[in-house]
């Protein structure tokens, strides 16, 4: 019998092909997770990028709790098209302290990982109220409640904790600072700001609801929006590298 014949045996015992099949992938599968294993990190460091603050954090909860990524995705892929549509291609880093991560799986609207600063906060604030009065025949439900609700911040000191438990590097003082930091960010001209922005880099602050009144889910949100993908300075980097 020939070593080909011998493959005969394979050929036509389906549980004897299924073993061999478990066993080549195994390979396989060993081979490119074990390394993973000796490396200390498989996100590379990348400057700009910090942890939310807590009006963002807020924002983050809300976008969930809302089910926005069922329709959008926060991940733009290295591929030409997408570069061109939606700009630099995303960085693991750029989701490293996504607890869930956001990349989505489906976009029924476009994808968002890039949308910050790209629209005014008042579209924002227009279309998170009625889509369709900006954007004719869209299909993305209306969100009325969202500048109507006060932000609840009995819980974010310690949603703080819990994302610095799993590993986000939030010191001693953004977690003392954590509601006041909240209420900080959606007032326009707080003169406590600027310890905000000494702590989180290039943080926005200022009434993103058009309502200095209070503090809504409207501002989390928008303060959330507009500083998806703002963190890295892209400038520093090729923006066609690694395009295939
Ligand atoms: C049923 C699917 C669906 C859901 C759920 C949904 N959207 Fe959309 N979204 C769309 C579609 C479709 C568009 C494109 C038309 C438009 O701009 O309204 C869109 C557009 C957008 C845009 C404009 C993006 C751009 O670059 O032009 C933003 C911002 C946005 N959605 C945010 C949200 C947020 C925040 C939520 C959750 C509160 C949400 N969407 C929930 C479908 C959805």
């Amino acid at each position: 019998m020939s070593f080909w014949s011998r493959h005969k045996i394979f050929e036509t015992n389906s549980i004897i092909l299924i073993i061999g099949v478990l066993i080549v992938i195994s390979i396989g599968g060993l081979v490119e997770i074990v390394p993973l294993f000796y490396l200390k990190s498989t996100i590379e460091k990348v400057d700009g990028i910090r942890p939310y603050t807590p009006l963002e954090l807020a924002g983050r909860n809300i976008y969930v709790r809302e089910g926005c990524y069922n329709c959008h995705s926060q991940m733009i892929r290295p591929l030409r098209d997408e570069v061109e549509r939606y700009g630099h291609y995303s960085l693991a880093a750029e989701s490293m302290y996504d607890r869930p991560f956001q990349w989505g799986s489906k976009r029924t609207g476009p994808d968002l990982a890039r949308l910050g600063n790209k629209y005014s906060d008042d579209w924002h604030k227009d279309h998170l109220k009625d889509p369709r009065a900006l954007v004719p025949g869209s299909i993305m439900p209306s969100y009325p409640w969202l500048e109507k609700t006060e932000l609840d911040a009995s819980a974010i000191a310690q949603e703080l904790k819990v994302q610095a438990t799993l590993g986000v590097p939030y010191d001693e003082e953004m977690l003392r600072h954590a509601e006041s930091d909240m209420r900080i960010q959606a007032n326009a001209d707080d003169p406590n700001a600027v310890d905000l922005a000494k702590r989180y880099p290039k943080a926005q602050s200022r009434t993103f609801d058009g309502n200095p009144q209070k503090v809504t889910e409207a501002d989390a949100l928008i303060a959330y929006l507009q500083m998806l993908g703002t963190q890295v300075d892209f400038k520093l980097y090729d923006n066609k590298a690694n395009v295939r």
